[in-house]
């Protein structure tokens, strides 16, 4: 059974499913960067999932080896390659035994045989098998690949990139003397797999079977390599900020309204250069104030999506309010804020499913900068720079504050600009009611 927790922290998500996600491909066509990011996108969604990278488990055996220990005819190369691979798979079968829901096998699995063989024996466990394949011969795409991530790879530790970079195209050689793409000989259409060619320009679907597949498909047909960032801002300060008061549809305050004005000039310092950005805001109405002034060749999206988290029948009050109204709500959400529910209203998790929208739409674009609100920006941050869902709602956002989000291939980077406006803190600490509160460097995860 799939491991899931509702609102309330009960399990809800009842898919009898496992799913192993078996990557294939020659090297270098991003394999590793596609299982990171769907482990990291189900991990966002609290769906239990691991990638198994059996270069690592090869590693531990044959650290540096050179192009020709992959070498099909390489008798002693092949015996440990496949005892990587089996090493790689008993730790996943172990898994999914402890309730694991997707495991993501990132290897080549470059042949028939290979994938025959984890077929069956995943299949033997009951999971399902999901291939998913990267194929791509844009040789100039490859050789920046090569550059970029594999010559500073562990296997060529203290070696010059150049000959670095040769060996690892001799490696690809290696491997393209045996490779044969999914179903290319006609004999694995019963297998269910997702082709993407060209980084996505074209896909093949075959025979998805379930919902979990199907998102775990619809996510990877999203995903683009093109450069771009994601600029996150919350709202100018509200007069419901300075009062401590959550929620509502406040104006912004004096302050608020200069940081809207300031705006303009941090996006134009953080951009580095004139090209104009898509602007998502809330429906509310003090993430619009806060966009307006930006130049008007952007286009602006209005999203309810964005809308702050919402708390219910709190909504309006102070944190000292809601205390002596609902005291055992208050001492409930300090124990678990991600998943505690206001009455009538959200919980965080909540949230990052109404969420899930947008970061597919972020997904398929190119910059975008999202005005927003505390908690819906506590979510976004934590998908993009993977963090841990019950500390994620605790985060220190400061108001009038830039944030730049730029992906990387195995990470992303991240840039904060701060106007000189001061503002209130709205962050609260367990426990407090405090109307502003000092955040500390522990709240900033
Ligand atoms: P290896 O078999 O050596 O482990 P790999 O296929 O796992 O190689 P990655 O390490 O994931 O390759 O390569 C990362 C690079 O691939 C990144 O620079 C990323 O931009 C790029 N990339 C991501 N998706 C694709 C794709 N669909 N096709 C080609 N390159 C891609
Ligand atoms: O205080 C500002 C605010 O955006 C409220 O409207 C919202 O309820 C709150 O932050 C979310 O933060 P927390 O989850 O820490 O209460």
């Amino acid at each position: 059974m799939a491991r899931g927790r509702s609102a309330n922290g009960r399990a809800v998500q009842v898919e009898d499913t496992k799913i192993c996600v078996v990557m294939v491909g020659l090297p270098a066509r991003g394999k590793s960067y596609i299982a990171q990011r769907a482990q990291r996108y189900l991990q966002w969604l609290s769906i239990d999932a691991k990638t198994f990278n059996v270069g690592n488990y090869r590693r531990t055996d044959a650290p540096h080896p050179s192009a020709d220990f992959f070498d099909i005819s390489n008798v002693e190369g092949e015996r440990r390659r496949r005892a990587a691979a089996e090493a790689a798979i008993a730790d996943m079968l172990g898994w999914f035994r402890q309730g694991g829901v997707i495991g993501i096998l990132d290897a080549t699995n470059s042949t028939k045989e290979r994938r025959k063989w984890v077929y069956d024996v995943c299949s033997a466990e009951g999971i399902e098998v999901l291939f998913v394949e990267s194929k791509c011969d844009n040789e100039e795409l490859i050789m920046a690949n090569i550059r970029d991530v594999k010559t500073t790879s562990p296997d060529y530790k203290g070696q010059d990139p150049e000959k670095a970079a040769q060996d690892f195209r001799n490696r690809i050689q290696m491997y393209e003397k045996v490779y044969k793409s999914i179903d290319e000989d006609g004999d694995e259409s019963h297998l269910t797999y997702l082709k993407i060619l060209d980084i996505g320009a074209q896909v093949v679907i075959n025979r998805i079977q379930d919902y979990l597949q199907s998102r775990v498909v619809y996510y990877l047909m999203n995903l683009h390599i093109r450069p771009r960032s994601v600029w996150l801002s919350r709202h100018g300060e509200s007069m419901y900020n300075l009062d401590g008061r959550i929620g509502g549809d406040a104006d912004l305050s004096p302050r608020g309204h200069a940081y809207a004005r300031k705006l303009p000039e941090l996006v134009r310092k953080s951009v580095g250069d004139d090209r104009p950005l898509t602007v998502w805001t809330s429906t509310l109405k003090r993430t619009i104030q806060t966009a307006r002034f930006l130049p008007s060749n952007y286009n602006q999206l209005q999203w309810k999506a964005l809308d702050e988290l919402d708390a219910g029948t709190c909504d309006g009050m102070t944190y000292q309010e809601i205390k002596d109204a609902y005291p055992e709500d208050f001492v409930a959400r300090d124990e678990d804020k991600y998943n505690y529910r206001y009455r009538g209203g959200e919980s965080y998790r909540d949230v990052v499913i109404r969420l899930e929208p947008i970061i597919m739409e972020l997904e398929r674009s190119e910059d975008i900068l999202i005005v927003t609100h505390q908690a819906i920006l506590r979510c976004i941050y934590a998908y993009f720079m993977k963090k841990d869902q019950t500390r994620s709602p605790w985060m220190n956002v400061p108001l009038h504050c830039l944030i730049k989000l730029t992906p990387r291939a195995y990470g992303t980077d991240e840039e904060r600009y701060q106007a000189d406006i001061p503002a209130v803190s709205t962050w609260r600490g367990k426990g407090s009611t405090a109307k502003h509160e000092d955040p500390g460097p522990g709240a900033n995860i």
